[in-house]
């Protein structure tokens, strides 16, 4: 067994087996991968429901997606999760993808169905379903500001914004020409939600930050050692709030910054967990594997 598997350990049943009592037949790839913690949450959810597969790391460089896919699909894998950065060549190669999952232009989960390969997205769900139940909001009808909605991260939440209807997305980024292509995306989405676009240091981006009910950071800011707050105080308003994708550290400077405002925040460790549950219920209807992961996670 491997803490790490390479796309040449899929080429038969007996290589990619040795030394285990269960079946691979799911699997998170990306590149790179070490550090995932999905086989921690899924494994548990497997093994409380009795189910014998093992669920493993598969490290697949990029321009191979589609070759492992077909690897797994030959091997009689249920599906696997997609991470950085085949989010988005996943969607190529998939027979079918769903349209939500279109949408936010992005693939995380995929199932090997018999009548073919479906590719599907529970990132975008899964930030619903975390803003809800961390910080008591439904996006419906919510003014929502996106930090690093350039990034791909912040574009399927962008994309999931819209999807659900809030009143208005503000689009964040520091290189704000990088949101004129998703601006005409979601604008085609045809939800009738308010976009609005700025960058870091727009004279109004206080002023507009204070009037959301939640802010969203989407960027990589804040998960190194010394990153800066990426918003000033003067943005925060009490009661407002605040939600980082990133979950180690547990509270970033953001988050740190717009506690002492008097903002309630979360940490993208409920959205970690939930786009897993939702995963695992696409691959096994009727289960609900929210707890088992969630303890699984520590
Ligand atoms: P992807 O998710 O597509 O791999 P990325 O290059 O990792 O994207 O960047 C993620 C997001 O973090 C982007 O929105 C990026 O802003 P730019 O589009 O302007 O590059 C944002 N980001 C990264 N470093 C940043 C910084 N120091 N300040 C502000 N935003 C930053």
């Amino acid at each position: 067994m491997k803490e790490v598997y390479e796309i040449d350990d899929l080429a038969n049943r007996t290589l990619l087996d040795a030394g285990a009592d269960r079946p691979a037949r799911l699997a998170v790839f990306g590149q790179p991968i070490a550090h995932s913690a999905s086989p921690r949450m899924h494994q548990a959810a497997l093994d409380a429901d009795g189910i014998a597969a093992r669920y493993i790391r598969i490290e697949v460089p990029p321009g191979r997606v589609g070759e492992a896919l077909g690897r797994m699909r030959d091997l009689g894998f249920i599906g696997c999760n997609i991470t950085v950065p085949h989010k988005l060549e996943v969607m190529g190669v998939c027979d079918e993808v769903d349209p939500a999952a279109r949408a936010l232009g992005a693939v995380n989960t995929v199932r090997f169905d018999a009548d073919g390969t479906r590719g599907f997205n529970t990132d975008g769900p899964g930030f619903a379903a975390a803003v809800r139940e961390t910080l008591g909001l439904e996006l419906r009808g919510l003014r929502v500001a996106i930090l690093g909605a350039g990034g791909g991260a912040g574009r399927a939440l962008a994309a999931q914004c819209v999807l659900s209807g809030v009143e208005r997305v503000l689009l964040v980024n520091r290189t704000v020409s990088k949101l004129d292509e998703l601006e005409k995306h979601l604008g085609a989405l045809g939800s009738g939600s308010d976009l609005r676009l700025m960058d870091f240091s727009d004279p109004g981006l206080a002023e507009s930050c204070r009037d959301c009910g939640l802010i969203v950071n989407a960027s990589s800011v804040g998960l190194k050692a010394g990153d800066p707050a990426l918003l000033p105080d003067s943005c925060f308003t009490p009661g407002q709030g605040v939600y980082d994708c990133i979950y180690q550290p547990p509270v970033t400077p953001l988050l740190a910054a717009a506690l002492a405002c008097g903002c309630r925040v979360a940490n993208g460790r409920s959205m970690l967990i939930h786009q897993g549950a939702l995963a695992y219920r696409l691959w096994f209807p009727g289960r609900d594997p929210l707890l088992t992961m969630a303890a699984a996670l520590g």
